[in-house]
């Protein structure tokens, strides 16, 4: 994800903030930055690539300054380069902005300037902030700052600099973290503590709608409301691997953590007036009512949410869908029609296998769209149209919050696509919506719930077969269960439709052998508990994942984990979690390496 690092003090700030951004660089980045007010000028420097390559730009241009701010941008609004990097300017050079997050409402504030004559120059959301601050600047650098912030919708954590002002930095926080480092006569800002571990270990944490006017030996901080806020001084006492953790043990249970983030960034700025928009989607409305079939061609847990995908697309769209493995579909010689659709889904937009696939249905004539999360990768350039998931870059190679975010761009496309089909009535229409803008917060409730899934882990970790088994959706995100399981833990899992036990692999069921059913389908829910009887009666050890309410569930199991209310469709954003942390947890107590398992890459670049 986007890191920012700023300094203000007495010392060179560009080797500091160098020095910041290289400790950021974990965190995923494709292009860095930084500027800094030489002589009452700003001056940035910024080009896509490695920090290195922003460091022979600097050699190359020489630079004396006592602050500044930098930047590392993990690509969202626009792809990878030199002029989307950060720190975007204002027209006259007169301010100059680092941000992280994304500015939701940021297409409607870049019209109304370029009504006004003002001039872009990059496809980001962050330069309206800079070209904000210029439209409106007030010749008092607080000032425009707070009623430019107001103007402002979405997720941000943000550094200013105003060549007017050598003496101060400003730094706006909201729903994107940012902290403030204290030294003496100098002080920080930056998005994650490893940034300025090395420099000072006390800081201020901002809260959300708090700005920091910070100078080099005074701090003045702010509610969105000018009202001073006062702050307890926090002493870090990580060393520097787990601050790049976050305090966590492992990458993975971070990103478990993040996802009502990946999901909200994903979902929210694309609901506008209870309507799903998507920008740069070129599928009109009579491309969608010509549709003849909907193929979904993935990878490993991108294939799993294809298999979601069926079930709600063809549920509430009425569209046929049809979900292959990348690596079959490429030499299957699929019956394709030039009114079919292809969807490929990546995290990381370079999957070997799935570019193929595109390269294959292109060649046949057949419009691709992809669901990705890297920006500018090879999957999002060569496709005709792309939907990113927005959920920052995944460093665990098992993926669980990229999972999650593609699973809610699957929502929202059914959703947008019955509309336009008319498959669903406008009050159904609303409530998905309105689940749907829920369905971060439920996420969080689970994971708060953590706790409840170590007795069973704890008792089970060291079993040799552990089978997950499902109907509908819950069939699909077994799938996924069953696959971080074998993943992370090394532990022989497999994942069963629910009504074919009977055909074979209920012979596997022995005394203890441990069984997680998810029942939290309705309509199937009887159909469930009969299954798990069926287990259960042959000695099989059950845990249960159902909705709250359902209670009838523990007759049958020996454990249970409760998942919130939510619609049908949406069951498997909240079903998953458990799942997750039940691999993380097996893996932990079995001992493995759960960011790095043996055998396995994050991006599979090979046939
Ligand atoms: C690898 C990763 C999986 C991922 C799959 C597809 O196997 O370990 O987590 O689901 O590749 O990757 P993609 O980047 O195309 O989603």
């Amino acid at each position: 994800m986007c890191g920012i690092v700023g300094y203000i003090g007495e010392k060179q700030a560009i080797p500091i903030m160098l020095c910041g951004l290289e400790k950021l660089e974990y965190r995923g980045y494709d292009s860095a930055g930084i500027a800094v007010i030489e002589n009452n000028k700003l001056k940035v420097f910024k080009t896509k690539g490695r920090i290195n390559n922003l460091k022979e730009l600097l050699n190359n241009n020489g630079y004396n300054s006592s602050m500044g701010i930098g930047h590392t941008r993990w690509a969202t609004h626009g792809k990878p380069s030199d002029i989307n990097a950060h720190p975007h300017s204002s027209n006259s050079n007169k301010f100059a902005v680092v941000h992280n997050g994304i500015i939701e409402n940021y297409l409607d504030l870049k019209e109304e300037l370029i009504k006004k004559g003002v001039k872009f120059i990059s496809e980001t959301d962050t330069e309206v902030i800079a070209q904000l601050l210029e439209y409106y600047d007030t010749g008092n650098f607080v000032d425009t700052v707070f009623s430019v912030v107001s103007k402002l919708q979405g997720a941000f954590s943000i550094g200013i600099i105003c060549k007017d002002n050598p003496d101060e930095l400003i730094a706006v926080k909201k729903d994107s973290p940012l902290i403030i480092g204290l030294g003496d006569g100098e002080n920080y800002i930056a998005s994650d503590i490893p940034a300025i571990l090395s420099k000072t270990r006390k800081i201020y944490r901002l809260d959300d709608e708090e700005i920091a006017v910070i100078k080099k030996d005074k701090i003045n901080i702010y509610n969105f409301n000018k009202e001073i806020v006062y702050k307890n001084v926090f002493t870090v006492d990580w060393d520097i691997t787990s601050a790049e953790k976050m305090g966590y043990e492992h990458f993975m249970m971070k990103e478990i953590m993040e996802q009502p983030k990946a999901v909200r960034d994903t979902i929210y700025p694309r609901i506008k007036n209870n309507k799903i928009i998507f920008d740069q989607l070129s599928l009109s409305e009579n491309d969608i009512k010509n549709l003849n079939r909907i193929y979904i061609v993935a990878c490993g847990s991108a294939y799993h949410v294809g298999c979601v995908a069926k079930y709600t697309i063809e549920k509430i769209a009425k569209i046929p869908v049809e979900v292959d493995f990348a690596s079959e579909f490429r030499y299957r010689k699929p019956l394709l029609n030039k009114n079919d659709l292809i969807i490929i889904i990546s995290q990381s937009g370079e999957t070997a296998d799935s570019l193929a696939a595109l390269r294959e249905s292109k060649k046949n004539g057949v419009k691709v769209l992809s669901i990705v999360n890297v920006v500018g990768s090879t999957i999002a350039n060569e496709s005709d149209n792309i939907i990113y998931t927005w959920a920052g870059p995944e460093i665990a190679v098992a993926t669980t919050k990229a999972y999650s975010a593609q699973l809610v761009v699957i929502y929202l496309l059914a959703l947008y696509m019955a509309d336009k089909l008319g498959t669903i009535s406008n009050d159904i229409y609303t409530d998905y919506i309105n689940e749907l803008l829920k369905l971060p917060d439920k996420i969080e409730s689970i994971l708060k719930r953590k706790d409840e899934l170590i007795d069973f882990c704890k008792i089970y970790f060291n079993s040799r077969d552990i089978f997950f088994i499902g109907r509908n959706v819950d069939y699909a995100v077994c799938l996924e269960g069953s696959l971080k399981l074998k993943e992370v833990s090394y532990a022989h899992s497999e994942a069963y439709a629910a009504g074919e036990l009977k055909h074979g692999p209920i012979s596997l069921i022995e005394n203890d052998v441990p069984v997680i059913a998810l029942a939290t389908q309705d309509d199937l829910f009887y159909k469930m508990l009969s299954n798990i009887k069926e287990v259960k009666a042959r000695g099989a050890a059950i845990f249960s994942i159902a909705v709250e309410g359902n209670t009838k569930i523990e007759q049958v199991s020996d454990y249970n984990f409760y998942i919130p209310t939510t619609c049908d469709i949406m069951l498997p954003s909240l079903s998953v979690i458990p799942l997750q942390f039940i691999s993380y947890y097996v893996a932990l107590y079995k001992n493995c390496d759960i960011d790095k398992p043996r055998n396995l890459a994050k991006s599979v670049t090979v046939e």
